[in-house]
């Protein structure tokens, strides 16, 4: 058996609502494995509590009750985050900054050296199409060339474990493919990939595993080869709409 990279225990978080001015629960007791090597993808409706769930996994949030452990460690525990990467759902960026310049800070935060920082913000410029744009600043990047970017500081640090939140939002057809290849080149190393989405077929076609959250809880995790070739389902769209479905409408 594989090492357990990822561990939800019973993590639930609740705010308290101003509007409502009662504490709302926005995650229910979500208990998830997740082994080394494996790509799992989080699916649901908006403000299911995917963000939430990742938040709470980096130790970027506090639970309320459970706990989550990261690479054996406990959630922001620096050692753990040192060997992760993070994409965030609204990164923000430096817009004065090139890119180049951003990978280096990047680098930086991890320690890296100067010569492996230079060496890695060109490659990974290449790896996610952005060569050509890694000494124009920020802001005049588009929303998907910010998208990239994100994605490739996300990697500066050769991570063995990734969470991605929405790695294809904004994205042209292209950029979609794009992450899909370069998934499958992380795959291929032995990376851990958690991410969420809203594109199924590109869930579809990397996860070995999805799982459905919705209103705060995680109803269902499924092996997507399950879904694909079971016979009850179309697809994997076809699989969540009946899940959702039967939760009630929202
Ligand atoms: N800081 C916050 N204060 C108040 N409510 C919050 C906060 N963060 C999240 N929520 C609420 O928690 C719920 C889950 O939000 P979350 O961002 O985790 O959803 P999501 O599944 O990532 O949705 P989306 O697909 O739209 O990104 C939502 O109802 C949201 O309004
Ligand atoms: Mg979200």
């Amino acid at each position: 058996m594989a090492d357990v990279v990822i561990q939800a225990t019973n993590l639930s978080k609740e705010l308290t609502s101003s509007l409502l001015r009662r504490k709302v629960r926005i995650l229910s007791g979500l208990n998830l494995k997740v082994v080394q090597g494996e790509t799992f993808g989080l699916i649901g409706p908006n403000g299911a509590g995917k963000t939430t769930s990742i938040k709470l996994m980096l130790g970027l949030m506090r639970p309320s009750e459970g706990t989550a452990e990261i690479l054996g460690m406990p959630a922001g525990d620096k050692r753990a985050l040192a060997q992760l990467g993070y994409l965030p759902e609204n990164p923000y960026f430096y817009s004065h900054l090139t890119g180049a310049e951003f990978l280096d800070f990047a680098g930086q935060l991890f320690g890296i050296e100067k010569k492996e920082r230079s060496e890695r913000a060109r490659e990974l410029t290449e790896l996610v199409g952005l060569a050509e744009a890694a000494d124009t600043q920020m802001r005049k990047y588009s929303k998907g060339m910010l998208q990239r970017l994100g994605i490739a500081q996300s990697l500066i640090n050769r991570p063995q474990l990734i969470f991605w939140d929405e790695p294809m939002s904004g994205l042209d057809p292209i950029g979609r493919k794009d992450v899909r290849r370069i998934l499958f080149h992380l795959k291929e190393n032995g990376t851990t990939i958690f991410f969420n989405s809203h594109l199924l077929p590109d869930v579809n076609e990397v996860c070995d595993r999805v799982g459905v959250m919705n209103k705060g809880q995680l109803i269902v995790q499924e092996e997507v080869k399950n879904i694909s070739q079971g016979g009850s389902y179309k697809d994997l769209e076809d699989f969540f709409l009946e899940v959702i479905a039967g939760q009630g409408a929202r």
